[in-house]
């Protein structure tokens, strides 16, 4: 099938280069025309595993092109992805005028009937708006097209996102259209084995079922991380909680890990922008409010900790391990590690970090500053730092040498903002350990 992704984002450039791979023409367009040179180069913008060998094979083979020409990729299309980037207005709610400016630009190049796909996160009711922006654009140059608008969310975790792509647990189409939902399927087909993985619905509860998603995801977090701070008050350790709820198959192992607070490019930009569909059609998200909040306070925590441990921390260095929001991605976007240094910094403490990806994301962030140090690796983050925090549980941090750190440290202390280490194996190495929900903060430092 003839293919167009509008965005060449993480949603836009991975669902291409899979749709390329089991045998699309595929054309990828971006208004971004750095972005479209560096990928006519071979160079993928973003880290993603997987996915630098799929767009240059794909290239290669002649199935997936980059252009910065609108009117090129919907020229023969037979379907047309919308997947730009919907960033959260000030008041919270998502912002729409890159999905509306691609519906114009289709409306007013659009020559022959076409089935419209909103991949991007967009609040419910987008479609409609897109049909009318589409319908309106070709008035204005008194054309009548057939179109449809269906939606078909993605559920992408970045780290994950080829294999997500490749290999869905569920296919979410919201059409009223059967010749939509045909092609949509014929489209998915590749991808729709062993079982039938294709769920199709109304147009609304479409663009509603991600959000629920995302917001139920975000709600497991933070119920995790407020039982944490329940555990740290009465003693208990929240590992073990975990483990033991965990067992239930109606509650589950997977997103009850409790930590330095959920970031990314979802999780808090959908709860705000659910909570506000809520209250802009009358309901009351008493729930969603709750889930943010806890989250925002959880944000803080690290740094909470370590205020307890070395009280002062003007002229102090923190070691951080790990930066990214998550492991096998180099995104910074609301990370942890943000508040964090944000924190250290504005109460006079230095900050020496490493993280495998994210150094180049963390520059251009925040610049060459004085007051932080980017390692080359793990252990050169400890030279003369007070304190160890690791804020991203990257794999290579799990098993490191205690002995090393407490002869490295200034102050014997680490705080495991993940709970990836064993606190009597740290204990033993004579360092004190921190973590999230561990029963432990709450002792005297020694
Ligand atoms: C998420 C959804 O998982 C995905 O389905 C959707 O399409 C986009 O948003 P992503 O943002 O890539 O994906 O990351 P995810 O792996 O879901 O983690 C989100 C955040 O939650 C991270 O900061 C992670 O550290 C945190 N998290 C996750 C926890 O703190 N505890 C958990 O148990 C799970």
């Amino acid at each position: 099938m003839r293919v167009t992704i509008f965005g060449t984002g993480y949603v836009g450039l991975v669902t291409g280069a899979c749709l390329a791979e089991v045998g699309n023409e595929v054309t990828c367009v971006d208004v971004d025309a750095g972005k479209i040179a560096r990928l006519e180069a071979g160079e993928v913008p973003i880290f993603e595993p997987g996915l630098e060998v799929l767009v240059r094979d794909n290239r290669a083979a002649g199935r997936l092109r980059f252009t910065t020409s609108a009117a090129a990729g919907i020229a023969g299309a037979q379907l047309i992805f919308i997947a730009v980037g919907t960033p959260p207005d000030e008041d919270g709610s998502a912002d729409l005028s890159h999905v509306l400016a691609v519906a114009h630009t289709i409306g007013a190049e659009l020559a022959e009937p076409v089935v419209v796909v909103n991949k991007s996160t967009v609040p419910v009711g987008t479609a409609d708006r897109v049909r009318a922006t589409i319908t309106a654009a070709l008035a204005e140059r008194g054309a009548a097209i057939a179109f449809d608008v269906a939606s078909n969310p993605e559920f992408l975790k970045e780290g994950d996102a080829v294999k997500d792509c490749m290999r869905p647990d569920r296919i979410i189409i919201g059409s009223d259209s059967a010749q939509a939902v045909a092609r949509l399927r014929a489209l998915y087909a590749p991808f729709n084995r062993n079982h039938d993985r294709i769920v199709v619905m109304d147009v609304r509860s479409a663009e509603l079922t991600k959000y629920a998603a995302n917001a139920m995801l975000a709600t497991k977090i933070s119920f995790m991380n407020e039982i944490a701070a329940i555990a740290e008050q009465v003693g208990a350790d929240v590992e073990q909680v975990r483990l033991g709820i965990g067992s239930d198959p109606r509650i589950g192992y997977h997103f009850i890990y409790p930590g330095a607070g959920y970031g990314g490019s979802c999780f808090p930009k959908d709860v705000k922008a659910l909570e506000h569909t809520a209250r802009s059609h009358g309901a009351e998200p008493r729930l969603l409010a709750a889930v943010e909040a806890v989250n925002a306070a959880q944000k803080q925590r690290l740094f909470a900790l370590l205020q307890q441990h070395l009280g002062d921390l003007a002229g102090r260095t923190i070691a951080v391990w790990g930066l990214a929001f998550k492991p096998n991605t180099d995104d910074m976007r609301e990370a942890p590690s943000r508040t964090l240094l944000e924190r250290l910094w504005s109460a006079g403490a230095r900050v020496n970090a490493y993280d495998p990806e994210a150094a180049h994301e963390v520059r251009r962030l925040y610049g060459e500053r004085s007051d932080l140090a980017l390692c080359p690796d793990a252990y050169a983050a400890l030279d003369g730092a007070d304190a160890l925090v690791v804020v991203t549980e990257w794999k290579a941090f799990r098993s490191p040498d205690f002995e090393r750190i407490r002869r490295t440290l200034r102050t014997s202390v680490v705080v495991d903002g993940r709970n990836i280490f064993d606190p009597a194996a740290v204990e033993a190495a004579g360092l004190a350990y921190y973590g999230i929900g561990r029963g432990r903060s709450v002792r005297r430092p020694d």
